[in-house]
C-alpha cells in the first residue's frame, strides 16, 4: 500500500444564536465588562438554548464541514467526539452524531482531554488515516459547558460559551496534511480544574449537588500559569518534529481560553500577535470547540489558504495539553455537492425503521431476554 497522509479536507461551524455580553453578566454576578475585557479579552459568548445541545450543535457543524469537503455522511469510517459536556454519560455524543447525520458505516466514539481533546482526536484520525484502517474521518469539538457552569461563581462563569466545529480529515498519497504531533498529559494536576461529582468517585447524591460539586471548579490562577508554560513550548516541539522552523509557519490557531494566554505564548515564540488567530472576544471559553472555531474564521477571513503551514496548540483540564502542524489542504472533491437534504431524510427514516424493528422483535423474541 502508498504511503497515506491524512488530509483538512472540510470544515464547518455551529454556534448558539443567543448572545450573552459582559453587561448582561454585571446583572448577574459581582463583575463589570472592563475587569472581563481586561483579564481575559472575552466580550460576549454564545449560550445554548433549551432545544440545543452538544449532539445537537456538534451534527451541524459536522454537516456543515462535510457540505465544505463535499463527502458524503455514509464515506465516513470514522467519528470522533471531542467533549467535556457530553449528551450523556452514555451512549457517547459521538454515536448520537453519527446517527443523525446518516454516517451508516462510521465507527463513533467520545474523547475526553478537556481543552486540548480537539488536538488530541485529530491526531487520532490522523494516525488512523496513515495506518491505512480509515479513509474518511470527522473530528468534531462540541460543548455546551454552560449546562455545567455555577451561574453564581465569578471566577467561573465569566469565560465559557457554547459551540461546535468540525474538520472532515481524507487520506491521500500526496504529502502534506497533518505533519506532527505532541500529546502530554500531567494528571498531578487534575483537581485545578474539574468538576468534582457525577462520576464513579462522587456519584450524585443530595449532598453533592447541595455543595455544588456538579459545577466546573477552577483554580484560575494555576491554570493560568500552566498554560503561560506550555503553549510556547508545545507549538516548538511540534514544528520542530516536522522539520520546520517557526518562521515557516503563516498562523498559529491557539486554544481561546485567555488572550494574555495567547499573548505569552506569542512573547515565547517571539512572534507577533497578528501570526495568531484569535476570536476569543466573541466566543469565550468554548472549550474543545475553540480551535475548530478559530480554524473556520480564519479561512474565511483569507488567513489560512491551500499550502500553508499552521499550528494548532491547546491546553486545558487533565492537564492536558498539545500541538499539531498541518499542511492547509482544503477540499479534494470538485464535484457538486451532494443532497445533503435528501441525505438527512434517508438518515432519519433509517434511524425511525430500526427503532420500529428494535420494537417488534422485543414483542416477538421476548423483551429484556436473551439467547
Ligand atoms: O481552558 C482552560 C480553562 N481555564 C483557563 O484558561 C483559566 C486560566 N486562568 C485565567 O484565565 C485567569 O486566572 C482568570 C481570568 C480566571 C482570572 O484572572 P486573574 O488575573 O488570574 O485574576 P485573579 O484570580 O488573580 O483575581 C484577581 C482579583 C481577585 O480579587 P482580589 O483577591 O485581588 O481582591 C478576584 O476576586 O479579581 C477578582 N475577580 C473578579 N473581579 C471582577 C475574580 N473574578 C472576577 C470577576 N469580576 N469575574
Amino acid at each position: 500500500m502508498t504511503e497515506q497522509y491524512a488530509h483538512i479536507t472540510g470544515w464547518g461551524m455551529s454556534v448558539p444564536e443567543r448572545i450573552l455580553t459582559n453587561d448582561d453578566l454585571a446583572k448577574m454576578v459581582d463583575t463589570n465588562d472592563e475587569w472581563i475585557r481586561d483579564r481575559t479579552g472575552i466580550q460576549e459568548r454564545h449560550i445554548a438554548a433549551d432545544n440545543e445541545t452538544t449532539a445537537s450543535l456538534a451534527s451541524e457543524a459536522a454537516l456543515n464541514a462535510l457540505r465544505m469537503a463535499k463527502v458524503p455522511p455514509s464515506e465516513i469510517d470514522l467519528i470522533i467526539v471531542s467533549t467535556s459536556s457530553p449528551e450523556h454519560l452514555f451512549p457517547s455524543t459521538a454515536s448520537l452524531v453519527q446517527d443523525r447525520i446518516g454516517a451508516e458505516f462510521a465507527g463513533a466514539f467520545d474523547l475526553s482531554a478537556a481543552c486540548t481533546g480537539f488536538i488530541f482526536a485529530l491526531n487520532m484520525a490522523s494516525q488512523s488515516i496513515r495506518s491505512g484502517s480509515v479513509k474518511n474521518a470527522l473530528v468534531i469539538g462540541s460543548e455546551t459547558l454552560s449546562r455545567m457552569v455555577d451561574w453564581t461563581d465569578r471566577n467561573t462563569c465569566i469565560l465559557f460559551g457554547d459551540g461546535a466545529g468540525a474538520f472532515v480529515l481524507q487520506a491521500h498519497e500526496e504529502p502534506g496534511g497533518v505533519l506532527s504531533s505532541i500529546m502530554r498529559s500531567d494528571g498531578s494536576g487534575g483537581d485545578l480544574l474539574s468538576v468534582p461529582a457525577g462520576g464513579s468517585a462522587a456519584p450524585t447524591t443530595n449532598q453533592t449537588i447541595l455543595e455544588g460539586q456538579h459545577y466546573i471548579q477552577m483554580n484560575g490562577r494555576e491554570v493560568f500559569r500552566f498554560a503561560t508554560r506550555v503553549m510556547a513550548n508545545a507549538s516548538k516541539e511540534a514544528i520542530s518534529k516536522a522539520n520546520l522552523e517557526v518562521e515557516d509557519i503563516n498562523i498559529i490557531i491557539p486554544h481561546q481560553a485567555n488572550l494574555r494566554i495567547i499573548e505569552a505564548a506569542a512573547r515565547g515564540l517571539k512572534l507577533p500577535m497578528d501570526k495568531f488567530a484569535v476570536n476569543v472576544n466573541k466566543y469565550g471559553n468554548t472549550s474543545t470547540a475553540s480551535i475548530p472555531l478559530a480554524t473556520v474564521e480564519a479561512v474565511e477571513e483569507g488567513r489560512l489558504k491551500r499550502g500553508d503551514k499552521v499550528v494548532f496548540v491547546g491546553f486545558g483540564a487533565g492537564l492536558t495539553w498539545g500541538a499539531l502542524t498541518v499542511q492547509w489542504t482544503g477540499p479534494f472533491s470538485t464535484e457538486e455537492p451532494f443532497k445533503l437534504a435528501r441525505y438527512q431524510r434517508t438518515a432519519r427514516l433509517r434511524s425511525f425503521w430500526r427503532r420500529i424493528q428494535r420494537f417488534f422483535a422485543g414483542i416477538f423474541f421476548g423483551r429484556g431476554r436473551s439467547g
